[in-house]
């Protein structure tokens, strides 16, 4: 019987690697399988860590630098951890036009975060993504699953004041 001894890390619970040992098992011998491994992992700890990246390539026989490769070139994957509420603000050119860049600087000075960054604590993580299909109500965002249209820079501060 082999022992797997799971690297320590803060995000990683031993329960985590416990499921993800069962999903190395299971994908293991079929071909191509990483990226599902790669996803169901992610599903499970929120991102991908590096030592986890390192485990999924010992475990599935592969190099580090090939599972890396996969990891770092499809956008599902995120290597760094995401707040609890994803902010998707629209950056398509009805948004922008109505201004969506200033509700973003109002979101930067009230969070230190600017798009791409995630607040230390995890709350927020702001994302500048492409037209939402919701062009009409512009400039936009996403809070979580929520949309919320028509945006006036002084008052998104207090729409996110909801999200803790
Ligand atoms: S450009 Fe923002 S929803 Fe279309």
């Amino acid at each position: 019987m082999t022992i797997t001894v799971h690297p320590n890390h803060p995000d990683v619970t031993e329960e985590m690697w416990d499921k993800i040992d069962t999903i190395i098992q299971e994908y293991k011998t079929i071909p191509g399988s990483v990226i599902s491994v790669l996803r169901l992992s992610q599903n499970n700890v929120g991102y991908l860590p590096t030592p986890l990246i390192d485990y999924v390539a010992v475990g599935m026989g592969l190099p580090s630098s090939q599972v890396f490769g996969v990891a770092t070139f499809y956008s599902l994957f995120s290597l760094k951890p995401k707040g609890r509420h994803i902010i998707k603000a629209c950056t398509g050119t009805a948004c922008y036009v109505k201004g969506i860049k200033e509700v973003m600087s109002h979101i930067a000075n009230k969070y230190g975060i600017k798009e791409g960054d995630t607040m230390e604590d995890r709350r927020f993580t702001l994302e500048g993504v492409r037209c939402l299909g919701a062009c009409g109500l512009a400039p936009v965002m996403i809070v979580s699953e929520d949309i919320h249209g028509n945006l006036k820079p002084d008052e998104v501060v207090n729409i996110l004041e909801d999200y803790k």
